[in-house]
């Protein structure tokens, strides 16, 4: 089970990526080139929002049955003070969770807009905030918080 999520949540991460660039491309270009926002532009904007909450859902399963998190919760004191795990057991779970507000407040907001480049905008910035939280906070292999593969087997 924990084999499993871990292997799908780091999988999800890259369909994350993915259509978060691909919805900021397509916000960006339609909102300076003043384009209307099509039934397709609508589509990549749920769908965006909809992958992040799968990794959101995923990402709180795996706090569950993490022995990593259970040790960050039972011997806290202790595990505080060590990077890797503090990193999984509060700064990961909790900056990402708020990069999937910021996606959702978007996703809403541009939804509610009157006009299409107001819509563009909103999406634009409130998705390029959640990217970089992202981007910042993926245990990369290079990152200095924790450094994980880019891809696991299941
Ligand atoms: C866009 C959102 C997120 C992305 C892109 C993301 C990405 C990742 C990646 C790439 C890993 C490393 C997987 C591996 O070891 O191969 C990871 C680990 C982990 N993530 Fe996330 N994550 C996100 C959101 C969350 C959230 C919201 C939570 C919890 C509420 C969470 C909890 C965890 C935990 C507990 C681990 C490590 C568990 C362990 O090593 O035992 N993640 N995440």
């Amino acid at each position: 089970m924990y084999n499993t999520l871990l292997a799908l949540h780091s999988l999800t991460r890259w369909l994350v990526l993915i259509s978060l660039l691909y919805a900021l491309y397509r916000a960006y270009r339609g909102w300076f080139r003043k384009l209307p926002f099509s039934r397709f532009d609508n589509t990549l904007r749920h769908t965006t929002a909809t992958i992040a909450h799968v990794q959101l859902v995923i990402g709180i399963g795996l706090y569950v049955v993490s022995p990593l998190i259970a040790y960050f919760l039972s011997q806290y004191k202790d595990a505080v003070h060590q990077r890797e795990v503090r990193f999984f057991g509060m700064e990961h779970s909790v900056t990402m969770l708020l990069a999937v507000v910021f996606i959702t407040i978007g996703s809403a907001k541009a939804k509610r807009k009157q006009t299409d480049p107001e819509k563009f905008k909103t999406m634009a910035i409130w998705f390029t905030l959640a990217l970089l939280i992202i981007l910042l906070v993926i245990p990369w292999p290079f990152s200095p918080f924790a450094s994980r593969p880019y891809m696991r087997h299941f």
